[in-house]
């Protein structure tokens, strides 16, 4: 038996399929529209939602989304009219257990539930079961940890301070510590807070992530803790907060130095006491939850009167972890861009199947401040442009070079012992000048030729030897 939310706005469809479910034996809950489901689904939960895909107000994929983001362990089953695979294919790939296209014979619908419901409990049962391991059996979980192989994701670099990223990794997942991941912006802060998730005990429990930098003060507290109905104007319902979705799983506190004072005393409490109540409430709530914590900001920022509270400084700062800048370990580039390319290349429609070595030396003299996003943004947009099965340093948008020490330092490839030619440096260099000045001008030939300094008729003359059609 299994608590099943069914959202559609066409009522005879709705109370046919209520009817069947209560049949069969599951407790049913009814909505006219995503927003009230969604509302549902926060104060009382439910282990299926099955939904309409085109519905008025808010479609089905966004009611899809929003309940893999609000509440993971949910599954969702879609229902599409005839004729509407892309819809069905799209909800698939945003999480979407399962999908019927309509009409569908009870029987057909029947087969579906079961089986979901089926597969939910089975779920459920391995994590109970992988949970109570855990606590009670410390031998019997370091030999877990060690038969599995080591799961990092899509977490890539060769350098050796990602090798011991990687082995930190490995031994915090297997215990259930509290971690701080430190490393400026695109450093994969993220990435690592998955990969400790998908490698602890805690892997089949839910992963939930708060951006504590996106919500301003009131509305993040209702967010972490939850909050009774009536706390405040406009809690019409209660409402489960994160803390409480996370449950058996991991629950990610991202951008934590941006939490006002009231609410770090909040989180102080939960984190001692493993316990909370809910906005406006009286109930205790206990809570089992794994925290990991990422911030931008270096721990001597944090730690500096900046309105972070020392104590729940040191409650979080137990296992810490600074992930390197890219600058610093640019060996990583090759196996990184190789990476991308190979991710990007379906979703740019590129013919790019080999990349360029000049392209790496490229790659490398550049300070990449936005670190492996950024290099991530400088490939997609390469790929999108090459029209070659090879990637070449003229596909590459122009890249200042990188200063060391504040002063002009490397520009540009560096000479090795291998040697160069330096024609093809220079013309490559050019080449790829003369497309971002068009790219910059719009495809104004003048403004090109002004941007470089160059007489119009020069700038036709380059255009033709390099074959650019602007
Ligand atoms: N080592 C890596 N291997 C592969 N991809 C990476 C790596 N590091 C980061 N990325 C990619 O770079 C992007 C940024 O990573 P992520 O969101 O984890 O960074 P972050 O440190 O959380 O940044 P911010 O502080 O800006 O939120 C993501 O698309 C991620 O997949
Ligand atoms: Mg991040």
């Amino acid at each position: 038996m299994a608590q099943i939310l069914i959202i559609d706005d066409h009522d005879a469809m709705r109370e046919g399929l209520e009817l069947l479910l209560r049949r069969r034996g599951h407790r049913t809950l009814a909505a006219e529209s995503g927003a009230r489901g969604l509302e549902f689904l926060e104060e009382h939960g439910a282990d299926l939602v099955i939904t309409d895909l085109k519905m008025a107000h808010m479609d089905g994929i966004e009611v899809l989304r929003l309940v893999r983001e609000r509440s993971p362990e949910t599954e969702v089953l879609v229902m599409t009219a005839y004729g509407t695979i892309e819809k069905a294919v799209e909800a698939m790939k945003l999480g979407a257990a399962d999908f019927l296209t309509k009409p569908f014979s009870s029987e057909e619908f029947a087969v579906k539930v079961e089986r979901l419901v089926r597969e939910r409990e089975e779920r459920e049962r391995l994590r109970r079961e992988n949970r109570s391991l855990r606590v009670e059996n410390t031998y019997l979980r370091e030999g877990l940890g060690e038969d599995k192989p080591p799961r990092y994701g899509e977490i890539i670099g060769e350098s050796t301070q990602m090798e011991s990223v990687f082995r930190w990794i490995d031994r915090v997942s297997r215990s259930d510590s509290t971690v701080m991941i430190y490393g400026e912006s695109g450093t994969g802060k993220e990435l690592v807070a998955r990969a400790i998730h998908a490698s602890s005990p805690r892997c089949t429990g839910p992963f939930i992530r708060v951006n504590c930098g996106a919500l301003s003060d009131g509305l993040l507290d209702s967010e972490l803790f939850g909050h009774e109905k009536g706390a405040f104007t406009g809690a019409e319902r209660r409402r489960r907060g994160r803390f409480e979705l996370a449950d058996g799983g991991t629950l990610f506190l991202d951008e934590i130095a941006t939490v006002a004072p009231a609410t770090q005393i909040r989180l102080l409490r939960v984190l001692q006491e493993r316990e909370l109540e809910r906005v406006g409430g009286e109930e205790t709530i206990p809570v089992d939850v794994r925290i990991i914590a990422a911030t931008n900001q270096p721990p001597e920022e944090l730690l500096g009167g900046n309105g972070f509270r020392e104590d729940l400084f040191y409650r979080l700062h137990v296992v810490p972890l600074t992930l390197p800048p890219l600058r610093d370990r640019l060996e990583d580039i090759p196996v990184l861009t190789r990476h991308f390319v190979s991710k990007l290349r379906d979703r740019t429609c590129s013919p790019v199947r080999e990349v360029a070595d000049g392209v790496f030396d490229v790659l490398r003299t550049y300070g990449w401040p936005g670190n492996v996003r950024e290099l991530e943004n400088v490939l997609e947009r390469a790929l999108v442009l090459a029209d070659g099965e090879r990637l070449e340093t003229t596909d590459l948008p122009v890249l200042e070079p990188r200063r060391e020490n504040g002063s002009n330092g490397a520009s540009g490839p560096e000479l090795t012992r291998d040697g160069m030619d330096l024609n093809q440096v220079v013309e490559g260099m050019e080449e790829r000048l003369l497309r971002e000045a068009l790219r910059q001008s719009d495809g104004v030939k003048a403004e090109a030729a002004r941007l470089l300094g160059l007489k119009p008729s020069a700038l036709y003359y380059k255009l033709e030897k390099y074959g650019i059609d602007a």
